[in-house]
């Protein structure tokens, strides 16, 4: 596979992928399934099965989250190298990705792909010449998404542009809670499974730190579109979003 520069701001709104974001949640709405009692409710494959019923060509998750999947021992070395801020992404799109938002440019990766399929980090231009070397040296490819901070319409414009026409979001709560508010979730997927957090504070499976409905909440309508009993006594959601139109 070659390789793809773009200029940090080309973007294609007339080809976002569709988005579905697929949680799972105790019955109290939380996200931490470690937290949960009765512990061990997860059927033995339960994401998988779900996940490849869902048929994404590409999953997006948090930094948090990402950090389960990286395996680096240290952070990347430092660099005199000054990197240009032009994409630096497959040519042709891969047929499956992993996306991983990390503007702070924490993660180090120790690995340049996820059960076969490439790493894409999402920065910004004012992430780290270190960082960014750092990813390049390990074949990991990376877009940028904002000056300092991230604009998540731009980030699924650039991957829409790759090819990819579906999006699976994997959380964790804060980065499905900023998706949420930016308006952009096309299809909740939830596991609710038959088990209860029950204490005060832990996340649920949306979290966003705001002043609410300023601005306005985007979701408009939920239309539940088909729900399903699994093994386990697991109950399978999934609603169609739709969302105010951006003004
Ligand atoms: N129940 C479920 O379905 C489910 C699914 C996935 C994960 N989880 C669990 O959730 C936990 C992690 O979730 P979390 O909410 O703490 O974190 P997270 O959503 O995994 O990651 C949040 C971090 O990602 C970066 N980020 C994401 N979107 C960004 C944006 N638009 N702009 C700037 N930065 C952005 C930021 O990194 P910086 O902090 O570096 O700025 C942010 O703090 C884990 O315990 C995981 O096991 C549960």
């Amino acid at each position: 596979m070659s390789t793809l520069s773009s200029p940090a701001g080309n973007n294609d709104k007339s080809m976002r992928p569709r988005l579905i974001c697929h949680m799972t949640s105790s019955i109290d709405g939380r996200a931490l399934v470690p937290l949960w009692h009765p512990v061990d409710v997860v059927p033995a494959g339960l994401w998988e099965s779900a996940r490849a019923r869902l048929g994404a060509d590409a999953s997006i998750m948090g930094r948090i989250t990402a950090l389960e999947y990286a395996e680096g021992k240290s952070p990347y070395p430092a660099t005199t190298e000054v990197i240009e801020r032009v994409d630096h992404l497959p040519d042709p799109g891969p047929a499956k990705c992993t996306v991983a938002i990390d503007p702070g440019g924490s993660l180090s990766w120790g690995r340049s792909n996820i059960d076969g399929a490439p790493i894409i980090v999402v920065v910004v231009e004012s992430t780290s010449d270190r960082y960014l070397a750092g990813l390049r040296s390990e074949g990991i490819y990376y877009l940028f998404a904002g000056k300092d901070r991230i604009d998540l319409g731009l980030v699924l414009d650039k991957l829409g542009a790759l090819g990819i026409r579906q999006l699976y979001l994997d959380g964790g709560p804060a980065t499905s809670g900023r998706f949420l508010h930016a308006g952009l979730i096309d299809e909740i997927s939830l596991l609710l499974l038959p088990a209860l957090d029950g204490y005060t504070g832990a996340p649920a499976i949306f979290e966003f730190q705001g002043e609410r409905d300023n601005p306005p909440f985007p979701v408009t309508r939920l239309t539940l579109k088909s729900s399903e009993v699994l093994d386990g006594g697991v109950l399978w959601l999934r609603y169609d979003v739709q969302n105010r139109p951006a003004s």
